[in-house]
């Protein structure tokens, strides 16, 4: 950042925490609070008879209220209530937020997913892919399917609980090979289907189908390490067992590409307790630690051969996203031990607040939150400068999630007691203003389907 136009002018730009799940307390809940208020009256005997009846009366109309009573008294739940904070009655130190799960909106989901997913199975089952208007179906490559549908859906079936169509989708994977003669990427094919047979797994409770299938899957991924870097292949023939660059940026990888890996395989050697697929990937991790740009960031585009990255835009979009997404998983993941990761993640997000975030008025007059993206620039003595772009593109909208949850994983003084929503007071300066930066962020990428 030598070059005084690209710095990023850090103006009061700082964001008005204008969310109000937290503040705002709903009507609903002033109604619930009275009933509270009426059950704890001082009673006579009349008003036990009374109060009786109109405790039947409101078990008959609204058992949930009686619930959220009785969990009021208990002092936990089950069902958190994001809407409702409780905290007005307790200490601060004891605050305790509840989520409650929207029912009508989950059952709408459900349907939704049910739609969706009863026409594939009808139109297209097992196939790679499906294509709705034509009610037709595709494969990735001639060889047949590797369950890129079917696979990465197997998780959301079971959390649905829609178990006769999780045991077709069972069924189907029985029979699938990964013996198959074509080139896959190496990306996607770790993240739909490796992660899909590895949640499944963890879902239905060791379930070993998913394990012999998903230790088969990965040793026909791992040969794609076999590079002088460690970096992988970008793409991979399954049945050949050989590595790959693509065709349209031939010895280029880019940082999500060999950074989202890492979860699955570290995974995988803790479930088999074989330590190889974690040092492939770990590999991987410490050639992108040495190859870190001067703030923290990574650019879109690596030299594969070399493991260093080449003059090309850094962004929070495609073909870096989820490179940030992992690091803070796997400092997650490993319950924080491999402070490595806590380390990067924290030295990229400071970069993304103070470089990237950018806050702008739109037509409404309403204040925006979005990201840039950096381009390099080369002055003619060589050094290099970057111009800030405001482009964000729609695979930046995880960083609202991503932030909101380093922000509660990573930066609250007591990691194992944080109110849902945290609290100011729980969180650290970053943690806090990262919070709140994800919340912003969030709010512009629902504004983007108005
Ligand atoms: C995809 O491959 C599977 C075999 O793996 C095959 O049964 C299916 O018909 C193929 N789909 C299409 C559309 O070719
Ligand atoms: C699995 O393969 C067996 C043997 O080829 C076949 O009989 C069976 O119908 C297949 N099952 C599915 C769900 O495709
Ligand atoms: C995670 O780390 C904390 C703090 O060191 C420890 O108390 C806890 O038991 C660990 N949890 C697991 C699952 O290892």
């Amino acid at each position: 950042m030598k070059d005084a136009r690209s710095r990023k002018k850090l103006k009061s730009k700082h964001t008005t925490d204008s969310g109000s799940g937290s503040d705002q307390v709903p009507s609903s809940s002033q109604k619930d609070d009275k009933s509270r208020e009426a059950l704890s009256l001082d009673l006579s005997t009349y008003f036990w008879v009374a109060g009786i009846l109109g405790v039947l009366a409101v078990v008959f109309i609204k058992p949930s209220l009686v619930v959220d009573v009785v969990e009021f008294w208990v002092g936990h739940s089950e069902h958190y209530d994001v809407e409702r904070p409780i905290a007005a009655t307790r200490p601060p130190e004891t605050r305790v937020h509840r989520l409650r799960a929207d029912l009508e909106k989950r059952d709408a989901i459900v349907g939704a997913f049910k739609h969706a997913w009863h026409a594939y199975e009808r139109d297209a089952m097992g196939s790679d892919e499906y294509h709705p208007i034509s009610h037709g179906a595709s494969n990735l490559t001639e060889a047949g399917s590797i369950g890129y549908m079917v696979v990465d859906v197997l998780d959301s079936l079971q959390i649905m609980g829609l178990d006769e169509e999780y045991q077709r989708a069972r069924t189907w994977v029985e029979n699938v090979s990964f013996d198959v003669d074509g080139e896959y990427s190496t990306f996607e094919t770790t993240i739909r289907v490796l992660g899909g047979l590895l949640s499944a797994y963890h879902l239905s409770g060791n379930d070993e189908l998913y394990l012999q299938k998903a230790s088969d899957l990965a040793d026909r991924l791992s040969v794609t390490f076999d590079s002088p870097t460690g970096l992988p292949y970008p793409y991979v023939n399954l049945h050949a067992g050989t590595g790959h660059h693509a065709k349209d940026y031939p010895g280029l990888v880019s940082a999500a590409e060999v950074g989202t890996l890492q979860l699955e395989f570290k995974y995988l050697s803790h479930v088999t307790g074989d330590p190889k697929y974690w040092r492939s990937v770990e590999k991987v991790m410490t050639v992108l630690k040495n190859a870190l740009l001067e703030h923290n960031l990574a650019s879109v585009f690596m030299n594969h051969l070399e493991g260093r990255y080449i003059h090309s835009p850094i962004s929070l979009g495609s073909r870096a996203d989820s490179y940030y997404e992992y690091l803070l998983k796997q400092y997650i993941q490993t319950n924080k031990t491999e402070e490595i990761y806590g380390t990067m993640y924290r030295g990229a997000m400071d970069s993304v607040q103070q470089f990237l975030i950018q806050v702008r008025e739109n037509k409404d007059g309403q204040s925006m939150t979005y990201t840039s993206e950096m381009m390099p620039e080369e002055d003619p003595s060589g050094q290099i400068s970057w111009r800030l772009t405001p482009k964000q593109d729609h695979l930046v909208c995880f960083l609202g999630g991503s932030l909101m949850l380093g922000a509660v994983k990573s930066a609250a003084f007591n990691p194992d007691r944080v109110s849902m929503p945290p609290e100011e007071s729980e969180l650290n300066d970053y943690g806090w203003k990262d919070w709140k930066t994800g919340k912003e962020l969030i709010k512009t990428c629902l504004k983007t389907h108005d």
